[in-house]
């Protein structure tokens, strides 16, 4: 996967699979701590004690139609060749949150990518899931919780492009306006 945007694509979809009505996404760039961090976390059913002990393997999966399970052991494999780590609280019935850190300047880090398309894919693909991102770059943080739009929005559907394009605007903003907060 080249970018981290769908490293976490890839991490939500096993939130969504395991059934998590709510998924947080947070992304951490301190460049005076040097250090990136992605976390996903979600209420879905956790994992067992079997699954937490094999999720590292590259050939375990508990899905039936495929035979490889390479999300987490890729995304842990990227923070492992960047100084940093991944790693995984679960716990049966309550939920999961996985956090992957890099060290932010590492030659091979790979770079964030279209963050707001990934998370629009998300939103627009489960619109009845309740998603909570928060962004922070150094001292700034943006906050979106679809939960609280949706209140907003009444009957208007969040998958309307308006809303759309309104979300996607509103973060690619942000992102713009703190890019030279990274410097
Ligand atoms: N958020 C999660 N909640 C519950 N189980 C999970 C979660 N993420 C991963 N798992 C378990 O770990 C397994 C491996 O995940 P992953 O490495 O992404 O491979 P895959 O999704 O292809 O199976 C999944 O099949 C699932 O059983
Ligand atoms: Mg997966």
């Amino acid at each position: 996967m080249k970018d981290l945007s769908l490293h976490i694509l890839d991490i939500a979809e096993n939130s969504i699979n395991a059934g998590a009505s709510e998924i947080r996404i947070k992304i951490v760039e301190d460049t005076r701590e040097n250090i990136l961090s992605v976390e996903i976390g979600d209420n879905g059913k956790g994992m067992d004690k079997e699954t937490i002990r094999k999720v590292y393997d590259p050939f375990f999966t508990t899905k039936e139609c495929k035979r490889t399970g390479l999300g987490i052991p890729l995304l842990a494999q990227s923070a492992k060749e960047c100084n940093g780590d991944l790693t995984i609280k679960t716990e049966r019935g309550k939920g999961t949150t996985i956090t992957a850190c890099f060290q932010y300047d590492h030659i091979d880090r790979k770079p964030l990518g279209d963050i707001e398309s990934s998370l629009i894919v998300l939103i627009v693909s489960h619109p009845q899931i309740d998603f909570i991102f928060e962004h922070r770059r150094n001292d700034s943080t943006y906050i979106l919780n679809t939960a609280e739009i949706k209140k907003d929005l009444d009957e208007i559907p969040i998958t309307s492009p308006e809303v759309i394009k309104f979300i996607k605007d509103d973060i690619k903003t942000w992102l713009i306006n703190t890019n030279n907060m990274l410097k």
